[in-house]
């Protein structure tokens, strides 16, 4: 990124690149506290932040119910594990099932996307017997050996060679190379249902029929990865069960990013007849379930219900297609409530710098000509207008340097 550092930034960043991988394009900004969809960093600069952290921010930076929670608990008891009981766990269980599709009534919790969508595709392979697992084209799973190469974007499976044996592809959105693929030998087609690092692209709500259809007639598992699209991203608490899948509910759900509004945790929702096969020992992680990230959890899911951010987020997206219509180089949006692909007709990357230099984060995607933004669901109408200002700016004067 050519942005240089803010003064008091600098020594941060030097000693953070001194002595950590250099794994990741960052930035070139300290945070240090945040407020709602508001980012400030080191020289106190504020940021409208539309990136949320890679999607976790969903209450938004530091929400006081999140806060107040987890500081009571950790006051309490910072962990055990699933050695005991626990009330907080059993709150955040039951809370969790309770905003769940009627057909998935039990939970296992873990610590990341990655090790959510493991543990699923494992529970598939247990429930089945079968080894193979269909995804697709475009999709992310995570980083672990499995979720890697159940991954069919980029370089990324390349990266976890060697990979695990019995992962085939289909390409997103087209039945018929599902069905080339599939049969008695595969336990479990898994998907991400919007395709969020692809660049928000997602299937008609007749594919995501025609797939169940299938999973049924060759009993095949289905599994959605709603790392991204879960707890309340798409204006609806999942993307299971709403109309924009045709109603469809798979055998599991996974989950991350914003269930525990920051805090690590990650979660397999299932169906009775998937729960009801797993037996002790058969899944299992230290820290999964822990206090603090199960007080974080319950306290998420009560900040969306009190703060009204479902119906805010559908509210907003409404405006926010408004004024995407009105910009002349934007030539499509894509996704669904706050997971949000902004197609331009030029490439994106000099955009998402533009924004930057004024103070407001977006993200990238692996399609060169899409912005995504992933902001917290309290997100209002004036701060979506602001950031419509500032994109219209750094649009224009893009256009004047080409003209120059
Ligand atoms: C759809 C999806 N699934 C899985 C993952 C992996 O999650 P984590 O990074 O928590 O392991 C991600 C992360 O970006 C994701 O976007």
């Amino acid at each position: 990124m050519k942005t240089e550092p803010p003064q008091s930034s600098i020594a941060i960043v030097s000693s953070e690149d001194r002595f950590q991988l250099a794994t990741y394009k960052k930035m070139p900004i300290a945070a240090v506290r945040g407020k709602g969809v508001w980012l400030y960093t080191s020289d106190d600069e504020k940021y409208l932040d539309l990136y949320g952290g890679h999607a976790v921010a969903g209450t938004g930076h530091s929400h006081p119910h999140v806060v107040a929670a987890i500081a009571e608990q950790a006051g309490k008891l910072l962990f055990y594990s699933n050695l005991v009981y626990s009330e907080v766990r059993a709150t955040a269980a039951e809370k969790l099932v309770s905003i769940a599709p009627d057909s998935l009534t039990k939970v296992f919790f873990c610590n990341s996307g990655t090790e959510a969508n493991e543990n699923a595709m494992r529970m598939a392979r247990l429930t089945t017997g079968r080894d193979n697992i269909i995804t697709f084209s475009g999709g992310f799973h995570g980083r672990t050996a499995d979720s890697i190469s159940a991954t069919f974007l980029g370089k990324y499976r390349e990266l976890g060679k060697p990979n695990v044996p019995g992962h085939r592809q289909a390409e997103f959105g087209d039945i018929e190379s599902l069905r080339a693929v599939a049969d008695e030998t595969v336990a479990a087609i898994m998907l991400e249902p919007i395709q969020s690092m692809a660049g928000v692209r997602t299937a008609t709500p007749h594919f995501f029929k025609e797939l169940k259809n299938l999973c049924d007639e060759l009993g095949m598992a289905l599994i959605y990865d709603e790392v991204q699209t879960g707890v309340g991203r798409t204006g609806e608490w999942f993307f299971a069960g709403s109309g924009a899948g045709g109603g469809i509910v798979p055998d599991i759900i996974t989950l991350a990013k914003s269930l525990g509004s920051g805090i690590p945790v990650g979660a397999c929702l299932v169906t009775e007849k998937i729960a009801s096969q797993i037996k002790e020992n058969d899944l299992g992680t230290t820290f999964g379930g822990g206090m603090v990230a199960m007080a974080a959890v319950t306290a998420t899911l009560e900040a969306i219900e009190n703060d009204s951010m479902l119906n805010n987020v559908k509210e907003v997206e409404a405006h926010f297609r408004n004024l995407m219509a009105e910009i002349p180089q934007v030539s499509k949006v894509r996704g669904l409530g706050f997971l949000l692909g902004i197609e331009f007709k030029e490439k994106a990357a000099p955009i998402h710098e533009g924004l930057l230099e004024r103070k407001v984060i977006t993200g990238t995607s692996s399609d060169p000509n899409v912005l995504r933004l992933l902001p917290a669901l309290c997100l209002s109408a004036s701060a979506m207008d602001l950031f419509a200002r500032e994109l219209k700016s750094v649009l224009d004067s893009l256009g004047s340097k080409r003209k120059a």
